[in-house]
């Protein structure tokens, strides 16, 4: 019947894997159309916390297909780290899951060429979860890379060598030494046994298929806008569009079939990795948020810098996305703050702006905030919209007004459960 998206706003981790698991029974079909391990999206299930990767998070669903797109890029080894959790916890993945014959598969190599990449960039580092995204994506496009579809063929050993001796010969152009690729290559080929073993098929012709039969899909997407490869903070951005448009490409599904886009945002603001942050705090009160929201990475474990939200930036994001809804998540981790802020312009040259200059990290440009009261009050058995302290239920008129996007929940916490709906959107 339709797709719906769901994308993060900022520099990724804005609660996705939470939601879609919230919204994954109300549709037929998750996918992930784009990234790959890079992303770490968290769950918690009756106080068990779960991360995925590269599995769509509404696997925990039964009833719901889980589809790896073809926009996804898998490495074989934590694809079976993953699966094997979930059969661990008696989820048949091989039921559940299809994976597009088309997603590009991460070589080893392609780990090593991301850490030969990064290390050669020394001060101007990427700040990469060194997953072998970009290079993956390089040869893509470069049309020289292995995809799922060719693990079945009878050459593929003979074309993962040939594209592994040239990986070698450009590692050697780095002059980069540091790796037993033998090692490597062992849990790779039993990770391509794995694959063998689940269902590969052409996705764009399932979805497709599910569509015309009055089926729904919500595509999951991964980063987050301000990641994109287009219109994030280049060249500090991931190397595939994170923006609904490449829910279209990385499924194979006609934009016209995208119905809604749920848009995700921190209350405030994170990112990992290098790249400008206009917003950032580096000082006590950044230190408190990355300790009251346990902003350290999913998938890396890195501390992740914060700061206030940034709404310009925001609103960009909502533009290049043609938000229908918004949802803000991590309120409760101001709950204890005398007050916070938000930025609603930027200073740049002396002059007021809210459209995001080429460079976001010019020397010139100076956030201005506008100071909001805090609410002082733990809001964790809260369950409806009205009954939130007015400071909060007057911040989210703001962001409303601001943003011209009606806000749809309000997530109070990491749980599954932990969430409120707005009253006139909650039909989901
Ligand atoms: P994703 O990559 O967008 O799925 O986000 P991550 O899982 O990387 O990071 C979000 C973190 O915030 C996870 O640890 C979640 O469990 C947690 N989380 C999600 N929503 C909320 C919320 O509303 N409140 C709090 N306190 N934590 C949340
Ligand atoms: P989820 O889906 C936060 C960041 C990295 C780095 C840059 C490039 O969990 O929100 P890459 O590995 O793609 O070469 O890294 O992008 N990054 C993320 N930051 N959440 C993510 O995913 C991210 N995926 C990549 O930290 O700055
Ligand atoms: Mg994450």
């Amino acid at each position: 019947m339709y797709v719906d998206v769901l994308l993060g706003l900022q520099w990724g981790d804005e609660g996705k894997g939470k939601i879609v698991d919230y919204l994954a029974d109300k549709y037929n079909i998750v996918a992930r159309f784009q990234g790959g391990p890079n992303a770490g999206h968290t769950l918690k299930i009756n106080g068990e916390r779960f991360v995925l990767h590269t599995i769509p998070s509404g696997i925990f669903h039964e009833g719901v297909c889980n589809v790896v797109g073809n926009g996804v890029v898998i490495d074989p080894v934590t694809f079976q780290k993953e699966t094997s959790k979930l059969e661990a916890l008696n989820i048949d993945v091989r039921e559940r899951m299809v994976i597009s014959l088309r997603a590009h598969l991460i070589l080893p190599t392609h780990k090593l060429l991301d850490a030969a990449s990064e290390s050669r960039k020394g001060q101007a580092k990427i700040g990469s979860t060194l997953r072998g995204i970009g290079p993956t994506y390089m040869d893509h496009t470069g049309r020289n890379g292995l995809r799922v579809g060719d693990i079945l063929e009878p050459d593929f050993k003979q074309r993962y060598q040939a594209l592994k001796e040239k990986h070698e010969e450009l590692l050697g152009f780095y002059n980069y030494k540091d790796y037993d690729l033998a090692e490597l290559e062992g849990p790779w080929f039993e990770g391509i046994e794995n694959l063998r073993r689940l269902k590969l098929i052409n996705t764009e012709y399932f979805l497709n298929d599910a569509l015309a039969k009055g089926q729904t899909i919500l595509a999951e997407g991964a980063q987050g806008s301000m990641l994109d490869i287009n219109f994030g903070t280049y060249p500090f951005v991931t190397s595939s569009n994170t923006l609904t448009a490449s829910a279209s490409i990385g499924l194979g599904i006609s934009p016209t079939r995208i119905r809604k886009v749920y848009g995700i945002s921190k209350a405030y603001c994170t990112r990992v990795g290098s790249g400008p942050f206009p917003t950032e705090l580096d000082n006590d009160m950044g230190e408190l948020l990355r300790q009251k929201g346990s902003e350290f990475g999913a998938t890396t474990g890195r501390p992740r810098r914060c700061g206030w939200i940034d709404l310009p930036a925001l609103k960009y994001a909502a533009m290049l996305s043609g938000l229908t809804d918004l949802i803000i998540t991590k309120i409760d981790v101001m709950n204890d703050f005398e007050e916070i802020q938000a930025c609603t312009d930027y200073e740049i040259d002396g002059q007021k702006t809210q459209d995001l200059p080429y460079d976001l990290g010019r020397k010139d440009l100076k956030p201005v905030f506008r100071t909001f009261p805090g609410w002082q009050k733990d809001i964790g058995d809260i369950h409806n919209f009205d009954e939130l302290p007015a400071p909060i239920t007057n911040y989210v008129a703001f962001l409303e007004d601001y943003l011209k996007v009606p806000i749809t929940i309000v997530s109070t916490g990491p749980g599954r459960e932990e969430f409120i709906l707005k009253e006139q959107v909650s039909t989901l």
